[in-house]
């Protein structure tokens, strides 16, 4: 029997999920020949009463050296989340030899590159991060291990649970966005500030370490274009359904040639797509690959259970010796940042004469075609969404027409725009 001795770091939802799968399973893991022990658990509080159940030999500590400094403990679980104290805790434990398996794609997607040369300087400790990526999906795994020999040229999906449950309860029952969001809060989907999941940040990071696995490539998250749902509105509900489609959160990132494409945005997805009917926490990813078509992986993309899942496959297999290599391809690619695809511009206006005419002229002027002039009946003059659709053309045109309408007195605030599936 192989004796695995572990130190969690973060009793919260995810490693309190952690704690209660390795002890429900404990007797399928000794068959497979691996005994997992829970030596120490580092909380912020260790008076805090848990939510689960702590083996009885477990030490509850709240100094981090307890766990770093000992010797006996040769895999750190890191649940505490953050860029600063985890930064510490997941390179003080390799620089110690110790494996490592986290669930943090912000710290992850932030320091990509010094981990990458962290790891490869100390061969001998595991890393493993399939939880960081869409929950319980196993994308991680699958990019590194199952598709290994067959190029990808294209992820994308919904990445982000906290907004999907959002977006959907909008959707379905016009709920409110404030309310919705503290019920995602309530079951532990949504981020210490959930501001990075409303904003996109959380998706950004997702998608970062994606293209490092899927296409070799380090992207600096800040050059990454972002929108989030904070401007989503149930007009654009209205207006999505006019078109056809719903609105999800989306990543997107594509290989074209030498060059690539990243963004994370709201998009406008018609109804007879796979991702449309994905609703709740569920997380949804499409994989575009040379020999395999597509690949479609759906499942729970948040919570306790499907996130500690994830981690504890980490755990047997850094257990049982299996290298994921998810860092392994290494590519040089260009990004290129003008998105190109149909848009949605939604703006909010003030009623009058000859709108309709000045949109299409700073459309024309943009060299944007116009698709489609949506307006439902006007209820309030004083306040009108008004929505058009575009042919194929680039962000950076989008850009310029929304710059352009926005500086005319009809347009209440700046156009909202975002692509079309
Ligand atoms: P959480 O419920 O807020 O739990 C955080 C835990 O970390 C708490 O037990 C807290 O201790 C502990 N902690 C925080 N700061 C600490 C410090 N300075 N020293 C010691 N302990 C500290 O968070 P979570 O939802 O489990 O998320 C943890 C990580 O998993 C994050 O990186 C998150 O992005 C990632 N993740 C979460 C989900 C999800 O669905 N929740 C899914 C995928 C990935 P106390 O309990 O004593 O305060
Ligand atoms: N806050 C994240 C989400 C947790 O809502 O998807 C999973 O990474």
């Amino acid at each position: 029997m192989k004796t695995i001795t572990l130190g969690i770091f973060g009793g919260g939802t995810v490693g309190g999920g952690v704690v209660e799968i390795l002890s429900q399973q404990k007797a399928v893991f000794e068959a497979q020949g691996i005994c997992i022990e829970i030596k120490k658990l580092c909380v912020r509080d260790t008076g805090k009463k848990r939510d689960f159940q702590l083996p009885e030999e477990t030490i509850v500590v709240s100094d981090f050296s307890k766990i770093l400094e000992d010797e006996e403990i040769d895999l750190v679980v890191e649940c505490i989340g953050g860029t600063t104290k985890a930064k510490d805790i997941v390179f003080e434990s390799i620089k110690k030899g110790k494996s490592v398996v986290t669930a943090n794609k912000a710290l992850i997607s932030a320091y990509l590159s010094e981990l990458e040369a962290l790891l490869a300087q100390y061969p001998k400790a595991g890393f493993g991060f399939e939880a960081s990526v869409g929950g319980g999906i196993p994308i991680i795994h699958t990019l590194a291990r199952d598709l290994v020999g067959d190029p990808i040229q294209k992820i994308s999906g919904i990445l982000n649970g906290t907004t999907n449950f959002i977006l959907s309860k909008m959707e379905k029952e016009g709920a409110d966005y404030a309310k919705t969001l503290k019920e995602a809060q309530d079951l532990g989907y949504a981020e210490s500030d959930p501001t990075a999941d409303i904003e996109g940040y959380d998706a950004r990071s997702k998608i970062a370490i994606l293209a490092k696995v899927a296409f070799g490539v380090v992207v600096e998250e800040s050059s990454i274009f972002m929108k989030g749902i904070s401007q989503i509105t149930k007009e654009d509900f209205a207006y999505a359904d006019l078109l056809g489609g719903t609105i999800k959160l989306l990543v997107v990132a594509e290989k074209k040639g030498n060059s690539f494409s990243i963004y994370v945005s709201p998009m406008i997805v018609p109804y007879s797509h796979n991702l449309a009917p994905i609703g709740g926490a569920t997380n949804a990813v499409l994989i575009g690959s040379k020999y395999l078509s597509e690949t479609v992986l759906v499942g729970q993309g948040a919570g306790r259970f499907p996130t500690a899942n994830a981690i504890v496959s980490d755990i047997l297999l850094i257990a049982h010796g299996v290298d994921v290599a998810a860092f392994s391809k290494k590519e040089s690619l260009v990004k290129d940042d003008n998105i190109e695809g149909k848009f949605y511009i939604r703006m909010r206006i003030k009623d009058g004469l000859g709108i309709v005419r000045r949109v299409a002229e700073c459309c024309e002027k943009a060299g944007v075609s116009i698709d489609s002039v949506q307006q439902l009946p006007i209820e309030n003059p004083n306040d009108v969404p008004f929505v058009v659709t575009t042919d194929k053309t680039t962000l950076s045109a989008i850009e310029k027409v929304c710059e352009e309408v926005g500086r005319e007195t009809f347009c209440l605030e700046k156009p909202f725009f975002m692509p079309i599936l």
